[in-house]
């Protein structure tokens, strides 16, 4: 028989596989050995990650115990540590055991996007700003945000976000607004605990921070925010309980600042006493970079882990053991809790891989809630949404409006798709530009674009077109504070020559926190898009044309003016102020000034409610383009009393309404006049109803009393109160709880 020459190739072939593959099951060096530890008792899923660190801490030397509790090092914060080589180029990282299976941990700041993804050659996403997606007030986009962010972070090499912020906006001119989720302890709570579950839920460390009262960035090495424990507990700590209760992160980051004369880091009221002994957190402290003061006091006080370095919880700390003055158990108590967050998370078991980020799916998921997230504030003679057969030019305004929209700095900043690592506070724009995106949705009309350097030149240009949008700016970052809430960069007097000259003059405010708006009469329509993220052009253009119908409400109040916050200037450290460099602190230093928050429970609309002040827009404020009318509310006692309403889009638009639910407390409570209690987004088509029914916890109906050290149902009158807005609550409700 002949055998064709292709045949006899593909027999060749045949018999050198089948020869490999002999040779390769002969081979006792071809199958890597599986390391001791794949079979080490730990390695059972089955047991608890308790009884899993438990097993790891026996095997461990007091040198491995010691790495666990401190950081190897940042790129740039000091001079390079010897280890600096096997981080992935994030924030930070603490070694793992490899010789037990203990990988690890790499951590990157993630706060609307994972940071640092420029450094090491990737990708990622960057997510409208934190106080931006609150404005959706959805625990499903929380959710969202965390997954995509999860993701990313396991996909670019790391196992832990530094992400999670949650300090109620005490100070709206804190440069951090941004990265926080608003001024109401039980909105922010739920949505950044359900940010958490998610982000943890693809196998990273979850964090919330910066716990607490880190209300300013003036000073925030070395301010002591001095508070009465009752508004601590109602306010600042009510976000991170409950943040902490949905959440179950593995870490919490203590701040840099001091709470009632005591450094956070080292604060064994905030770390023992209410994080570990009342909310029985099991996972573990770690410090702001450079929060860490001491080695003895903070430990006891219930800090597990320093970063960036090791100044305190390195050899000072091993030297701290060896002489006795740090107990065995303490130092294992510590170590236990770094171990068992590593098990409950899944570290161990799911190893990371470095894979390629979705990119696509990232930008759908930010463009998604970011539609959600727009806050529409006017739109006078219904000037939104735009009527493309009546528009036959557009002025489009603003520094960079032709080239993206602009993001929050300091260490949340996400670098820019394409480009280098940004420069620490560099102010970064994210494509595609609005004028594009308005340009997408309507060929037949010329959009013209100006700056807004000129006034003059742009009100010149509006008086040309049948309708103008200016896109205003305010920068905000970590580390600085704004001086006031005025637009900068004479954006005041651009909006309002611009609308001297056409009435139809829309505004877009990509801000980071409240602004005042002097022109507010003039202009037609304001929409409050805040840092719209990668794709936000596309969702502010969706939302201007219609194609989205508006449904975010204000996660925080917009004052009339600077003179009616609780303090009319932020306070500054005194001139001597060695806040700077963090790299190495002094040994148990002292904060150097301190802030009262003497407004105490009154926080953001209690404030204005309480003091009876006017505001721009109320807490919970945001226009639809179809209306909405509430009926019918009961509300039945119980233990957790039901607050029962209907809701109905009586306009002729689909839409989404959020319901908010407030309770008045009984007088003897001596609480500001109500609360926020409750919400829920309703979706209805034009014309439908729909019945809603929110059972509210006890803990949101009551008071901290502080004399018990414990939450307190006050026997009384509730009010219960629903409606669209903070100020606006057609319906009450009055029972008696006993
Ligand atoms: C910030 C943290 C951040 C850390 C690491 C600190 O300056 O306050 O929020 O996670 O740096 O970058």
């Amino acid at each position: 028989m002949t055998i064709s020459t292709p045949c006899r190739s593909l027999i060749s072939l045949a018999l050198l596989s089948a020869f490999v593959a002999s040779a390769v099951a002969q081979s006792p060096r071809r199958k890597p050995a599986e390391p001791e530890w794949t079979h080490a008792a730990w390695m059972n899923t089955t047991l608890s990650a308790d009884e899993r660190a438990d097993l790891v801490l026996k095997e461990l030397t007091l040198d491995e115990k010691i790495d666990l509790l401190h950081g190897q090092g940042m790129p740039g914060w000091g001079p390079p540590k010897a280890n600096a080589h096997l981080g992935n180029g994030g924030a930070g990282f603490v070694l793992g055991i490899p010789r037990l299976g203990i990988p690890f941990i790499q951590m990157s700041d993630a706060a609307y996007g994972v940071r640092s993804s420029a450094m090491n050659g990737r990708y990622s996403t960057a997510l409208p700003s934190n106080v931006g997606a609150a404005a959706s007030w959805d625990t499903q986009a929380a959710c969202d945000y965390g997954a995509l962010i999860g993701s990313e972070l396991r996909a670019q090499g790391y196992n832990m976000t530094l992400g999670g912020g949650v300090n109620i906006t005490r100070e709206p001119r804190n440069g951090r607004t941004f990265e926080y989720q608003g001024e109401d302890p039980i909105l922010a709570g739920t949505l950044v605990g359900n940010r958490i579950k998610c982000e943890q839920a693809q196998h990273v460390l979850g964090d919330i921070k910066h716990y607490a009262v880190n209300d300013q960035e003036s000073g925030r090495n070395e301010v002591d925010s001095i508070i009465g424990i009752r508004a601590l507990r109602e306010t600042d700590l009510l976000a991170f309980e409950i943040g902490i209760s949905i959440g179950d992160p593995a870490a919490v980051m203590c701040s840099y600042n001091a709470i009632n004369g005591d450094y956070a880091c080292e604060n064994k009221y905030s770390l023992t006493d209410v994080l570990r002994k009342d909310w029985h957190f099991k996972g573990f402290v770690l410090s702001d970079w450079g929060g860490t003061h001491s080695t003895l006091k903070a430990s006891a006080a219930g800090l597990d882990n320093e970063q960036p370095g090791e100044n305190f919880f390195g050899d000072a700390y091993k030297q701290a053991v060896t002489e006795g003055k740090i107990s065995k158990a303490e130092l294992d108590e510590h170590v236990h809790r770094i171990l068992r967050a590593e098990f409950a998370a899944g570290l161990v078991d799911n190893p990371i891989k470095k894979s390629v980020v979705d990119v696509m799916g990232g930008l759908e998921t930010a463009q998604r809630i970011e539609e959600s997230s727009i806050v529409l504030l006017k739109n006078a003679n219904h000037l939104l949404p735009l009527d493309k057969s009546n528009i036959h030019s557009i002025a489009v305004i603003g520094d960079h409006a032709n080239y993206g929209m602009i993001s929050g700095g300091g260490s949340a900043q996400v670098d820019p798709p394409g480009s280098a690592a940004p420069q620490w506070l560099e102010h970064v724009w994210f494509p595609p530009s609005p004028q594009w995106a308005i340009a997408d949705k309507i060929h037949e009309a010329p959009i013209k674009f100006d700056s807004g350097a000129d006034p003059a030149a742009a009100a010149a240009l509006a008086k040309t077109c049948d309708v103008a949008i200016v896109f205003a700016q305010q920068w905000t970052s970590e580390g600085m504070d704004l001086k006031d809430l005025s637009l900068p960069n004479n954006q005041d007097a651009l909006i309002a020559a611009v609308a001297a000259a056409n009435p139809k003059t829309i505004v877009v405010l990509e801000t980071g926190t409240a602004v005042t708006m002097p022109w507010l009469d003039q202009v037609g329509a304001v929409a409050e898009a805040w840092y719209a993220g990668s794709r936000g052009s596309l969702a502010v253009a969706n939302v201007l044309f219609g194609d989205v119908n508006p449904s975010a409400k204000l996660p925080m109040t917009f004052p009339r003016s600077e003179a009616d916050l609780p303090h009319p200037v932020v306070v500054q450290p005194p001139p001597h102020s060695e806040s700077a460099s963090p790299v190495m602190r002094k040994e148990n230093a002292k904060a150097s000034f301190s802030v009262t928050y003497d407004e105490g429970l009154k926080v953001g609309y209690k404030w204005y409610d309480a003091e009876k002040k006017p505001v721009l827009f109320p807490f919970g404020f945001g226009l639809s383009y179809t209306t909405y009318t509430y009926s019918g509310l009961s509300v039945t006692p119980g233990a957790s009393p039901t607050v029962s309403f209907t809701v109905t889009n009586s306009g002729s638009r689909p839409g989404t309404e959020i319901a908010e639910v407030y309770a008045a407390l009984p007088t003897s409570a001596q609480e500001p006049p109500k609360r926020l209690v409750g919400f829920s987004r309703v979706t209805l088509a034009a014309g439908e109803s729909k019945t809603v029914s929110l059972s509210i916890d006890p803990k949101y109906l009551s008071i901290f009393d502080e004399a018990g050290d414990k939450w307190k149902l006050v026997s009384g009158s509730y009010s219960f109160m629903v409606g669209g807005s903070s100020q606006d609550l057609p319906l009450t409700k009055t029972i008696a709880i006993n």
